[in-house]
């Protein structure tokens, strides 16, 4: 008998949040019989997503290394668009797999709509309504839902933003957000006792845990110039309480780089620390009191960790967590930031609020309903977690590393 052709699936991803919320998928895709699954890494992201391949041991089958210095918006776009179709012509992928809202994400969804693959969207309908923030993740996000055939909606409120720019019921599913079943299986290797705990107990040695660890993260573009001053000129006034320490990944664009460096270099208790890799930024998480963040994903990870999130935009895709009571938005004005941070750290009972919220972004398993849907087999959805034996999300070995430069 004639065995059935493999369904063919691409899974695009270029930045470092990607690739955290991509790895569970790709680890599964790949053990599935009757799946032909490659991974495309754009590049749009060199060392911060190096980092994240190591830590959940992914490898690509083709890598566009469109990564350049400061490069603009258009111009990597682009250039992976140019670099995508060989790709695409050469493998045929049956479906494209892109995640969330970079400009990765988006090149890969149209060129996989210019060339006639069907597109799954994963963490699909998150809005703000507002095309200037985040810019120009609100636009990609749009973008990407004209074309996509499949919408893995995190929420109820995704999916409702979904089906009120008129996508059919039919072609969205809610699965939560990936992102929270990378993380508690990253979270259950780092909490674990052994060898993982006890390296990154002595890699943080240097932390006070005397202090109130306040753990920030900033990226975006909106934000950059005045927004970023006003922010870095909060974290200073912070840090003269002798009862606080911040520590402060700071994130490759040199937009970020260069006034974080001028404004806190030196600063007493402010620590400036290159971008972590992902067990290390989720061990930081865990020791965090607070998390003062614009990231999405942090967004996300924090309330699942029962950390309180302040974020530092004045909109967000992500109101679910501020509707639960575990995530604030306070805006990027210095008196502002300063007087949240403050007000939790001095009030225990405003802080439990907070922390004891419910995490409204997934329960772990969004993996197994998106595969289920994208695949046709309802069986997958219920397949139970995965667990780690070592802290590493591990793929099947032997897979082929193909450079197409564009
Ligand atoms: C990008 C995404 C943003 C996402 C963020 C996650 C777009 C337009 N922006 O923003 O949606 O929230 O990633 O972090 O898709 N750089 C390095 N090494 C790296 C990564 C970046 O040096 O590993 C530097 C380079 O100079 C690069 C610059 O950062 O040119 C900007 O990178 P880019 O991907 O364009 O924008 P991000 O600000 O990282
Ligand atoms: N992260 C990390 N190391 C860091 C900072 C963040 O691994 O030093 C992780 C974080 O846990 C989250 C993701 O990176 O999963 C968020 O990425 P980023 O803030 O760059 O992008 P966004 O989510 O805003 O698009």
């Amino acid at each position: 008998m004639k065995r059935a052709a493999p369904v063919r699936v691409l899974s695009v991803f270029g930045t470092r949040p990607e690739a955290i919320k991509m790895a569970p998928v790709v680890e599964r895709l790949r053990e599935l019989p009757g799946v032909e699954s490659r991974i495309c890494l754009t590049g749009q992201h060199r060392e911060m997503l190096d980092d994240v391949l190591k830590a959940f041991s992914l490898v690509g089958d083709y890598d566009l290394d469109v990564m350049r210095p400061g490069q603009q918006v258009a111009d990597v776009f682009g250039r992976m668009m140019s670099a995508l179709v060989p790709v695409m012509a050469e493998f045929k992928p049956d479906h494209v797999l892109v995640q969330g809202d970079t400009a990765t994400s988006t090149a890969a969804a149209l060129t996989a709509f210019f060339q006639g693959s069907k597109i799954g969207h994963i963490e699909a309908g998150l809005r703000t309504g507002n095309l200037g923030s985040p810019w120009p993740e609100e636009a990609n996000r749009r973008l990407t839902a004209v074309v996509a055939t499949r919408h893995y909606a995190p929420t109820t409120r995704a999916r409702d933003a979904l089906l009120a720019e008129g996508h059919p019921a039919n072609h969205i599913v809610v699965t939560g957000n990936t992102v929270i079943d990378a993380l508690l299986r990253v979270a259950e290797a780092v909490s674990r006792p052994g060898p993982v705990r006890s390296g990154l107990e002595r890699d943080f040695a240097w932390l006070d845990p005397r202090r109130r660890l306040v753990l920030v993260t900033g990226h975006r573009r909106e934000s950059f110039g005045d927004a970023f001053v006003r922010i870095c000129e909060a974290l200073r006034l912070l840090a003269a309480r002798p009862d606080v320490e911040i520590v402060y990944p700071v994130h490759l664009n040199p937009n970020v780089r260069e006034p974080v460096a001028r404004l806190l270099s030196g600063v007493e208790r402010v620590h400036l620390i290159e971008p972590q890799g992902y067990q290390r930024f989720v061990y930081l998480l865990q020791r965090a009191s607070i998390v003062l963040t614009d990231s999405g994903g942090v967004q996300e990870e924090a309330p699942a960790l029962r950390k309180p999130v302040l974020v530092m935009r004045d909109t967000s895709e992500r109101m679910e967590a501020v509707d639960a009571g575990v995530a604030r938005l306070v805006g990027t004005e210095t008196g502002a930031i300063v007087q949240a941070v403050s007000g939790l750290l001095d009030n225990p009972g405003a802080y439990a609020a907070m922390a004891q919220g419910a995490n409204p972004f997934g329960d772990g398993r969004a993996t197994g309903r998106i595969l289920a849907d994208l695949l046709g087999d309802p069986g997958l959805a219920a397949a139970p977690l995965v667990r780690l034996d070592s802290g590493a999300v591990r793929l099947a070995a032997g897979t082929r590393l193909k450079r197409l430069r564009p």
